[in-house]
């Protein structure tokens, strides 16, 4: 794992969305899985700007949802995947085609991760894996405790995700319980990992995940034995690390 501060969020973000555009000229149909939330906001908007501005090839690229609260009206604001709507797939005209995304209404969810999993195992594997990291160390939903080896899994919240989710992500009440997310067997997985975090409100949590003991207890903190892994941080989440 590498770990690098930045000046700030833009110059964090533009880089994260460099390596996208990276990815797809090397590989143009590259499998990359994001997140969703404040972390990779700015990504997502610079890297609509320079892919349209450079022209690259995006007809053949595949696009993974990371994760998504289950029981919500799909694509209500909020959601996971409206943040992936309103980004990338609308700005971008990507088809239905060129993605998928849990559905969280599933009549059947265990069935929902072995259709993820499948989709993963036929594309051949992620190529670029973009997260954020929750206040309690998660990565998508693998919250704390979760075995390293998972793929696809629904999971109980826990109630720092559930207070901090409905108060930054949702306008309207709605009712948090369960998450549904790809695993952390899948970020293991994947060829390229970056981590990103901004804010001081992210600084004590990276201290954990970056020089902490590599432990389930701390999910990010798995970023620590990725061979490919990078930690991307603005100043303020970077202002605990000893190092
Ligand atoms: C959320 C999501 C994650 C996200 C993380 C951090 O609950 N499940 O996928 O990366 O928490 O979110 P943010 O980037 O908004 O701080």
């Amino acid at each position: 794992m590498q770990l690098t501060v930045f000046t700030d969020y833009a110059a964090l973000s533009d880089q994260a969305a460099r390596e996208m555009i990276r990815t797809l000229e090397q590989k143009p149909d590259a499998v990359i899985c994001m997140a969703s939330g404040s972390s990779p906001k700015g990504c997502c908007e610079r890297f609509v700007q320079l892919a349209t501005s450079s022209g690259i090839d995006l007809s053949q690229f595949f696009f993974i949802g990371l994760d998504e609260w289950v029981g919500l009206t799909p694509g209500m604001p909020g959601s996971c995947s409206h943040d992936f709507f309103t980004r990338l797939f609308d700005p971008l005209s990507i088809p239905a085609s060129q993605y998928h995304l849990f559905d969280p209404v599933a009549a059947d969810m265990q069935a929902e991760c072995e259709k993820m999993d499948t989709i993963i195992r036929e594309k051949g594997g992620i190529d670029l894996m973009i997260v954020g990291i929750g206040l309690n160390g998660h990565i998508g939903f693998n919250e704390p405790g979760t075995p390293f080896t998972l793929l696809s899994h629904v999971i109980d919240l826990d109630a720092t995700t559930i207070a901090v989710g409905q108060e930054k992500y949702f306008t309207t009440p709605v009712e948090l319980k369960q998450g549904i997310t790809l695993g952390l067997g899948h970020l293991m997985h994947t060829r390229k990992v970056l981590l990103l975090a901004n804010g001081t409100g992210k600084a004590s949590v990276i201290k954990e995940a970056a020089e902490g003991p590599v432990t389930s207890a701390l999910p990010a903190s798995i970023m620590q034995q990725h061979p490919d892994g990078y930690i991307w941080l603005d100043k303020e989440a970077a202002a605990m690390l000893s190092e």
